[in-house]
């Protein structure tokens, strides 16, 4: 939530930033701004995506090689040209961008009111650039002390970047909020996320909790909380700027769905040993995650039961209270990027409460890997579409592979190998899908129904087409339609009913009848003959091994909502009110 970026090197910082901002607009796109420093601090800030800004703005006119820029996911304040960052103290030679929220603003908003501070916006950010101003008399004008005071006084979570008038140097500093540093060759960068600099650096410093840095002309400087030099040294990354790019595909969804075929190998190939062994020691397994990651937590949580024979607990991130943590539970929090908020104060009381933590993401240096015990990456690269995809096949694969090898099932951890075979052949019939939306996307209700592992995966689809076609979709163990939501069934009302031949499908293809008797119609998704009979419209799957079909299935669901959210004329890259990691609770 909010892409943050800062720039210092020979460059037009303006135009450096610029480019910055746009790949890391999936973490926030409702308004956007960049400052440079000149003889004085020059801003241009406007509501909007950076695409609709930059028509009403000329970026280019910012002169100056130091900067700072940012997108913004509201929080504090409505979304208007006000709100937007960056912001200024009373002075204008004090300026920056922030990502979180300052938990203490009413007192902090008071005290510096009080103190005669005049605010242009409604933003907690703004009163950071007040409080700076305030610190910076009583330091005697030394900025560094001035900083680092700041860093004492706000209370909540945040990522900093601030600039100041005539100093060319960039203070940033962030807890519970992401900010790497990208050393350049004669340039240094803050961003939120690595993709934002991928194609000028793939040298980065992952600054800890509650850390803080300066960026010069000669290089950076990290510290501790309260303001002494530590170390931190660079790592490099073997993601690539293609991997942050389209490629061709008319959206980042797009693309990152037809990489699936390659990203299903590369996750089975994935080290997965050391979490096994810590799961091996538990005396009880919890898995913790939110949004499309707690889909992939109920599918493990399947699996640990149908495989290894072991109960586990899956507990919504925002939900932690619910979960019983102690010294014997190995916590697993699974989150594609690592940093959300629900999901860390999650693991934070299960670790509390003695648990040893595996932390389970996509993203290099993340928070959720400071905090684990053992961490196990996905390898999925970077996913830029706020919605997740490939990230979910890569988590499913991961986990089938930690749960096989708990199991110690040899057979089918090669079988894991060669799924991406099948997942081309799902994903080579697009088309097919794409057809069906001529007449599903005239309807306004969804139903996704599976049973057992399929129960996610129906979540999931739901989920999928009510993120970015903004459609009311609900799913249901298939088994509980007749408990309540067969009231809701009126004459067309669209039924997705998913589903590979095993032991549930005659069931399923009862519940399926139950439906049509009440007029729906039903889409089927499957590789059984008798359900794709009943069915109106079919999306008929490959034979998939059975175990594994879960991974598969999801496929044909992603492309559903893809093509749905184009034909309605909705962007399917960046739905409206969501971000891709969300840094608040
Ligand atoms: C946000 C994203 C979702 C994602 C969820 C959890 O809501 O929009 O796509 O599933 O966060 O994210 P995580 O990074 O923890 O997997």
């Amino acid at each position: 939530m909010c892409g943050i970026v800062g720039y210092i090197g020979p460059k037009k910082a303006s135009e450096v930033i610029l480019e910055a901002l746009r790949k890391v607009e999936y973490r926030g796109y409702d308004s956007a701004g960049i400052a440079v420093s000149n003889s004085k601090i020059e801003i241009m800030k406007d509501a909007g995506k950076i695409a609709e800004i930059e028509k009403r703005n000329d970026f280019s006119s910012l002169q100056g090689t130091v900067g700072i820029g940012h997108t913004r996911w509201a929080t504090h304040g409505e979304v208007n040209k006000q709100n937007a960052h960056p912001h200024t103290d009373c002075t204008g030679t004090i300026c920056l961008v922030h990502n979180g929220i300052i938990e203490n603003f009413a007192e902090l908003r008071e005290r510096l009111g009080k103190l005669g501070h005049k605010f242009k916006s409604e933003t907690d950010t703004e009163l950071v650039a007040h409080l700076l101003e305030e610190n910076l008399k009583t330091a005697k004008g030394d900025f560094k002390k001035a900083f680092f005071d700041m860093l004492k006084d706000v209370e909540g979570s945040y990522s900093f970047v601030i600039f100041r008038q005539g100093e060319r140097k960039i203070y940033g500093a962030r807890k519970s909020c992401p900010l790497v540093i990208g050393i350049g060759k004669g340039e240094m960068f803050f961003a939120s996320d690595m993709p934002a600099v991928l194609d000028r650096t793939r040298e980065f410093v992952f600054l800890g909790e509650a850390e803080a840095a300066i960026l010069s002309d000669g290089g950076y400087d990290v510290y501790d909380a309260a303001g002494k030099k530590t170390s931190r040294p660079s790592k490099h990354v073997d993601w690539t700027p293609q991997m942050a790019q389209k490629e061709g595909y008319p959206h980042f969804m797009l693309k990152e769905i037809f990489e699936q075929q390659a990203t299903i190998r590369q996750s089975s190939a994935v080290d997965v040993n050391w979490a096994v062994n810590e799961l091996k020691r538990a005396k009880n397994i919890s898995i913790i995650a939110c949004g499309t990651s707690y889909y992939a937590a109920l599918v493990f949580k399947h699996l640990l039961a149908s495989e290894c024979g072991i109960r586990a607990d899956a507990v919504i991130g925002s939900e932690f209270r619910s979960g019983v943590f102690d010294k014997g539970t190995c916590a697993i929090a699974i989150s594609q990027s690592g940093e959300t908020a629900d999901t860390l104060s999650a693991v934070r009381f299960a670790k509390g409460k003695g648990a040893r933590i595996i932390g389970i993401t996509n993203v290099f240096g993340s928070s959720l890997t400071r905090e684990a015990d053992a961490t196990v990456y996905i390898g999925a690269g970077p996913e830029i579409a706020v919605v997740a995809t490939k990230s979910f096949t890569s988590q499913l694969v991961v986990l089938y592979k930690i749960a096989l090898t708990l199991a110690g099932k040899k057979k089918e951890l090669l079988q894991l190998h060669d799924l991406s075979g099948v997942a081309e052949a799902v994903l080579s019939k697009s088309g097919d899908v794409e057809k069906l939306v001529g007449e599903l996307a005239k309807k306004k209700d969804f139903f996704f129904i599976g049973r057992g592992v399929y129960f996610p995966i129906a979540l999931e689809g739901a989920l999928k087409l009510k993120e970015i076609a903004y459609l009311h979709a609900e799913a249901y163990a298939a088994g509980e339609l007749k408990h309540g939501p067969l009231s809701m069934l009126e004459d067309g009302v669209p039924i997705i009913a998913i589903g590979n031949f095993d032991e549930n499908m005659v069931k399923l293809v009862t519940n399926v009848k139950e439906c049509k008797a009440r007029k729906a119609r039903v889409l089927a998704v499957s590789d059984h003959l008798g359900l794709l009979a009943e069915a109106d419209w079919k999306f008929a799957m490959p034979a998939v091994p059975g175990l594994f079909a879960p991974i598969i299935y999801i496929l044909p669901l992603q492309l559903l909502a893809y093509y749905m959210a184009v034909k309605l004329g909705k962007d399917p890259d960046k739905p409206r009110n969501l971000a891709k990691s969300v840094t608040v609770e």
